[in-house]
């Protein structure tokens, strides 16, 4: 087995010389009670002879042996040795390390984005015959691979709406191999009933994955829900301040061995300096996105009733349509709301060009609120058909509300209502 299969009751001993690159999850050894969100901060690297405190950063592209046999053996995968960044590196495997403690998975696999997170799992699970049965609120990159490229290479799709499981089992083909969803969905924040959906996987024998980005594990644990895999993207509120690309695969042993098979050879590995600031990140992930809930909450609630506002959609507020499944399965609301503003697509122009400290920008997660407008931007490669069909109409408007006092993001937003 490779890295990603470290098992962490068999940690090695620092040695001196070239051991430093070997990975010891003690916190997890020591205290296997530790809470998740503990675990993921405390699980690091093994210090150096220096006795740093933060881990410090594996800026190397290689990784050496004391001799021939050492170097065989790591080759033949009789040890776990770290032999090259693109297989493992210690600030990646730190990182996914804390991942599978928050997530509550066996193992995972970092890559350098969300996309290739989500496509190493589509091409290392699945083959030509295949068949991905998929939610179609998804976010347009992802929709733009499930469309163009896996029909390249024989793997068929079809996509079913958020909440119609009916529609999802009658769309179960002989041949599906993987379910595939959001929850919340990118970016109409439909919920998905997680424990539905794994329920339909199991009786018929097809795996199911699930991106959580939206939510976060502090949010929600589809492994709970009995998801086989989970990807997301770590650019969003794993970072939390919009600085790195990532991305991370986690699930069962033997699944995430096959991804990292895949990405060994082809090649989307993690850097080790983007590993290094996510995995400081998601030490603070706990609290961040508490008050990027408890924010987004209070300002959904003073705008659901607005008067230049169709409806308002924020999964903790009881207006939702799928409230009492969020409440389930979620222990909060998460830091993303949507509205669709009245006047359509010119009534959104003005609305962004109307906001004086949101920023406009191609992201979400990030200490700093932000505004967007998937119709023109995202979802811009659907056709109008597709992007009807999963309500992003040319009104719709996206917050990923920030950590500034909820009340200058609210009086930014009912200043651009006012102009819009
Ligand atoms: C839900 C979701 N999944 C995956 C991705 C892709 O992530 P990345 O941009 O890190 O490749 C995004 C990006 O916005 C996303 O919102």
């Amino acid at each position: 087995m490779g890295p990603v299969a470290k098992e962490h009751s068999h940690p090695k001993t620092q040695l001196s010389g070239n051991s430093t690159s070997q990975l010891i999850n003690r916190s997890t050894i020591q205290l296997p009670r530790m809470h998740n969100i503990s675990k993921a901060i405390r699980i690091r690297n093994e210090q150096t002879n220096e006795m740093e405190h933060s881990t410090p950063l594996f800026l190397t592209s290689s990784f050496c042996f004391d001799n021939a046999e050492e170097m065989r053996a790591a080759f033949a995968d009789e040890t776990d040795d770290n032999i090259y960044s693109r297989f493992s590196n210690p600030n990646v495997q730190e990182f996914t390390d804390r991942m599978c403690a928050l997530e509550g998975t066996e193992a995972g696999y970092a890559t350098a984005s969300g996309m290739s997170a989500v496509f190493a799992s589509f091409m290392a699970l699945m083959k030509k015959g295949d068949h991905l049965l998929s939610c179609n609120s998804i976010f347009g990159s992802t929709h733009t691979v499930i469309t163009k490229y896996l029909p390249k290479y024989g793997i068929e799709y079809s996509y079913v709406p958020a909440n119609n499981m009916s529609e999802w089992e009658k769309s179960i083909r002989p041949n599906t191999k993987m379910i595939y969803l959001e929850t919340p969905t990118n970016p109409g924040l439909d919920i998905i009933d997680l424990a539905a959906a794994s329920a339909l996987a199991k009786k018929h024998n097809v795996l199911l994955n699930v991106d959580n980005c939206f939510a976060t594990p502090v949010g929600q644990r589809p492994i709970e829900f009995g998801a086989d895999l989970i990807v997301h993207s770590a650019t969003k509120w794993l970072d939390g301040q919009g600085r790195v690309l990532g991305g991370v695969v986690l699930g069962k042993k033997e699944l995430i061995h096959e991804i990292y098979l895949f990405c060994r050879s082809t090649g989307p590995a993690l850097s080790a300096f983007n590993a290094w600031v996510l995995s400081k990140s998601v030490e603070t992930l706990d609290v961040r996105m508490e008050r990027h809930a408890q924010n987004a909450f209070e300002i959904a609630k003073r705008l659901e009733n607005h008067p230049k506002i169709t409806w308002l959609k924020y999964p903790f507020l009881a207006s939702h349509p799928q409230h009492s499944i969020a409440k389930k399965q979620m222990t909060n609301g998460g830091g993303l709301f949507c509205f669709e503003l009245k006047g359509g697509l010119e009534s959104g122009r003005k609305f962004l060009n109307q906001l004086q400290m949101l920023t406009l920008t191609a992201n979400l997660g990030d200490t700093r609120s932000i505004a967007s407008h998937p119709a023109s931007t995202t979802h811009a490669k659907l056709t109008e058909q597709e992007r009807l069909a999963v309500n992003i109409t040319p009104g719709l408007i996206r917050i990923s509300v920030g950590l500034e006092h909820y009340e200058d993001v609210l009086n930014d937003i009912l200043h651009a209502l006012e102009a819009s």
